[in-house]
């Protein structure tokens, strides 16, 4: 099963994800022969459309289709395409469903295909899906793994709640949570940087370390999902889940092996070492108009007297051995300067009294875009006098890997899913413990205890950002050090 055949029924297949997201991914992966062999995907949705119509919708955002070989991808790739409408709260739409399904299994050598429901589709109806699915076309013969996307609830109660009614119908083993950052590529590294490096991840210590960012920055605002927003705010859009997947990777202990469940032990074991996020350690801000672009509350679909943040910082202490008193601070924020999502950790200071002002070192992942790992360093000044100079080793991916392609966040996490590797998603403890990290503070700003400052639309953010940096350590240094720009796109 799953190695030779399978069916991927891919629910909620008109919507965003599923056109931006998954198919291109299910695309690429056909190209590149990674599928098992006999693979048939269906689409079903709400919206009543024949085939061609959902294969013309699904093919704008196919990737590499203008050459000969793209174009016979695509069409190979269609073929296995197929598209029904049907209810999701109905169990006859599902019945038919599970009889396209046999009208395939019929066909194929094996008899019993392997069934993965990859669910794209809003919260609201989640729970019902998964129970018809469960009810109606869990295949007797062959395997079934379901596929969720976020949110996984508002706060903890809401996340138990609703994991609880998936629990009741589809096993753990069967039940697959992407946080699609774990598909990142170094996401990925992570591990093999800190656990294949003695060099690396002996520094990876309060002795060492003074402070750790982990910082999300996108230049566009919400506009088109304003309502959607509005209602759950950056937190948990990307620090409940994103960075503190990474955060946990990065401050967890070394697994006793590459196994799903010694990796998620450990992620689990690290963040039960912190606490709930004070109100002292946040600072939120909500986007305004500038440059031409619209402010958060200029959308329609937005409370004029929303409270819902579109940045936050968050500092989160973790009282492990290793990292207590380390301040990690998580940023996250729409509408600002730049895209670009990267960890930063900066060294101690160098003990005084023979430099003056030397700036720290920074062991710097870049995460996205221009995937590299640098650490910042200092030299001697080339010459014949004895100056320093700020420098850096430098692992840029373009350079070091030219040839390499590096896979999108989806591709990595389907093929997992149909290998039946949990590594790289998410275990219900580990939700439940993000979700108590972030709850009170999640519940005060719902509340409207905690304010937000406003920043400018394209800005580096609130105003009170630098301030909030340094008082947990941060140093900015005076020298004229840039991440050489040639390195960048
Ligand atoms: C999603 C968030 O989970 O991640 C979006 O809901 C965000 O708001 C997106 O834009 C960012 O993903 P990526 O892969 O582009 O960094």
């Amino acid at each position: 099963a799953f190695e030779n055949d399978a069916i991927i029924v891919v629910l909620g297949a008109s919507g965003d994800l599923a056109k931006k997201k998954t198919y291109p991914a299910l695309f690429n992966l056909f190209s590149l022969g990674l599928l098992p062999k006999e693979t048939h995907i269906i689409g079903y949705a709400r919206t009543k459309m024949d085939v061609a119509t959902f294969h013309e919708k699904i093919s704008a955002y196919l990737k590499g289709t203008d050459t000969e070989e793209g174009k016979a991808n695509k069409e190979g790739f269609l073929k296995i395409c197929d598209y029904i409408s049907g209810q999701y709260d109905e169990d006859a739409s599902f019945q038919n469903l599970n009889q396209a399904m046999e009208r395939i299994e019929a066909k194929t050598k094996v008899g019993s295909p392997s069934r993965l429901f990859y669910m794209a589709l809003p919260p609201n109806v989640f729970t019902v899906v998964a129970k018809g699915l469960k009810n109606n076309c869990y295949s007797q013969k062959g395997q079934n793994r379901i596929v969720i996307e976020k949110p996984f609830g508002k706060d903890l109660e809401s996340s138990r709640e609703m994991m609880g009614k998936l629990k009741d119908l589809w096993k753990e083993d069967e039940t697959f949570r992407i946080d699609h950052y774990l598909g990142k590529e170094m996401v990925k590294n992570l591990l093999i940087m800190r656990f294949a490096n003695p060099l690396l991840e002996a520094g990876l210590t309060n002795e060492l370390v003074d402070n750790v960012q982990i910082t999300f920055k996108e230049p566009f605002g919400t506009e088109g999902r304003g309502g959607y927003f509005d209602e759950f705010g950056i937190i948990r859009d990307i620090q409940q889940n994103h960075l503190s997947q990474v955060l946990s990777i990065l401050a967890m202990e070394r697994p006793k092996s590459f196994s799903s469940e010694d990796i998620r032990d450990e992620k689990v074991k690290v963040l039960k070492f912190v606490p709930p996020i004070k109100e002292e350690d946040v600072l939120i801000g909500q986007y305004t108009a500038a440059n031409g672009k619209p402010g958060y509350k200029d959308d329609d679909t937005v409370p004029k007297d929303s409270n819902c943040p579109t940045f936050a910082a968050l500092t989160l202490w973790v009282n492990s051995p290793r990292w207590k008193g380390v301040p990690f601070i998580l940023k996250a924020g729409k509408a600002l300067d730049e895209a670009k999502v990267e960890i930063r950790i900066q060294y101690k200071d160098v003990t005084k009294g023979i430099f003056k002002d030397i700036p720290r070192n920074e062991l710097v992942i870049r995460i996205q875009p221009n995937e590299a790992v640098y650490l910042k360093m200092n030299a001697k000044k080339p010459g014949l006098d004895t100056n320093t100079l700020p420098a850096d080793l430098d692992l840029t991916y373009k350079e070091r890997f030219s040839e390499v392609r590096i896979p999108e966040a989806y591709e990595a996490l389907i093929l997992d899913a149909l290998n039946g590797d949990h590594s790289n998603f998410v275990r219900d403890d580990e939700l439940d413990v993000s979700w108590a990290i972030f709850t009170p503070i999640l519940h005060a700003i719902d509340a409207g205890k905690v304010k937000n400052e406003t920043y400018e639309y394209g800005s580096r953010g609130p105003a009170s950002l630098n301030d909030f940096i340094a008082k947990y350590g941060y140093k900015r240094s005076n020298d004229s050090y840039e991440w050489p720009t040639t390195n960048v796109q």
